[in-house]
């Protein structure tokens, strides 16, 4: 659908609006009296979310790139139906195929306290089928109030089981990563992905100080990113996911990789919320399974 077509079906005048973003790609431009947001149809990814009179809560990186077949390097990628690399087959795409794939609008609408909703899906076809042989309908409700809420809803709509790992890869904003701490994984186990994936125990708050890249194991806990130099908190709540992955790229992954710059690793951390290794979950045919995480700021 064109943007101009979106705007008459879903477009809400002031608060919703579709236009052509980075690289030709359709976004949804949502504005109310809690925030500003952005969402790219491009896989259903939220690049932006600024409630009024604060900083931008997510970080989209300034050379991330808009390119069919491309993720989006920053905000909330959606990736699913696997976390990681494909378990037995290394040609299918890193953290399977909806965070590339074009997502369709469902409905918008405003909501009792003023906030937004948009809904997304994303449903099988030849090309999905290819790669992941399911019969599939996906949903992302997207809510942007005073908080921003991400709930993505997997259906079953075939008749065999499926095995879904997935997450909600939000990268987050801030001031400098010397000065964060993350709490709310004391305690856990978690998977040391750049460490041959060693089980290892977190003691105290998660500080960044070298590449992070790890798998919090049986956690349904909150967390809660201490940002000193922006003088805020950040909140990440979730449900229907017992694992979170928290990854920082650090320095030779940042020059490593085109599309963060090299000194990018300093105003950004990822705290995802995942169904990921042990926690990717079974769907029975014609069942749901939903994963949500809320966003806060204080
Ligand atoms: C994290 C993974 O979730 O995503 C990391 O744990 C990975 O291993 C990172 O490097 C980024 O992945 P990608 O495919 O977007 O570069």
């Amino acid at each position: 659908m064109t943007s101009h077509a979106l705007n008459e079906h879903y477009g809400i005048p002031g608060e919703v609006q579709f236009i052509a973003g980075e690289g030709g790609f359709t976004k949804a431009v949502i504005s109310n009296r809690h925030a500003a947001a952005e969402v790219y149809l491009h896989g259903a990814t939220v690049t932006a979310f600024q409630p009024r009179g604060k900083a931008p809560v997510l970080w989209l990186s300034p050379q991330a790139v808009f390119k069919p077949g491309k993720a989006i390097r920053g905000g909330i990628p959606v990736c699913w139906p696997w976390f990681g690399p494909h378990p037995t087959d290394s040609t299918k795409p890193q953290h399977g195929f909806a965070r590339t794939a074009q997502w369709s609008v469902v409905s918008t609408a405003t909501l009792p306290d003023d906030s937004t909703e948009l809904r997304l899906h994303l449903s099988d076809d030849a090309q999905t089928r290819s790669i992941w042989p399911h019969s599939f309908r996906l949903e992302l409700a997207v809510v942007i109030g005073s908080s921003l809420r991400v709930a993505l809803r997997t259906q079953n709509t075939g008749n065999d089981p499926m095995k879904v790992g997935c997450a909600l890869h939000s990268y987050f904003h801030v001031g400098d990563i010397h000065r964060v701490e993350i709490n709310g994984l004391d305690g856990r186990d978690y998977v040391d992905q750049p460490d041959g994936n060693r089980i290892k125990h977190q003691t105290g708050p998660v500080k960044i100080e070298q590449e992070v890249d790890r798998i919090y194991l049986d956690t349904e806990d909150e967390c809660v990113i201490q940002d000193t130099a922006l003088a805020r908190s950040i909140r990440v709540a979730k449900s229907g996911s017992k694992s979170t992955v928290v990854w920082n790229p650090w320095i030779a992954k940042s020059k490593a990789l085109a599309d963060i710059p090299d000194d990018g690793y300093l105003g950004m951390v990822c705290v995802e919320t995942t169904n990921a290794a042990k926690d990717a979950r079974f769907v029975a045919a014609g069942a749901s399974s939903e994963v949500v995480q809320i966003i806060s700021v204080e």
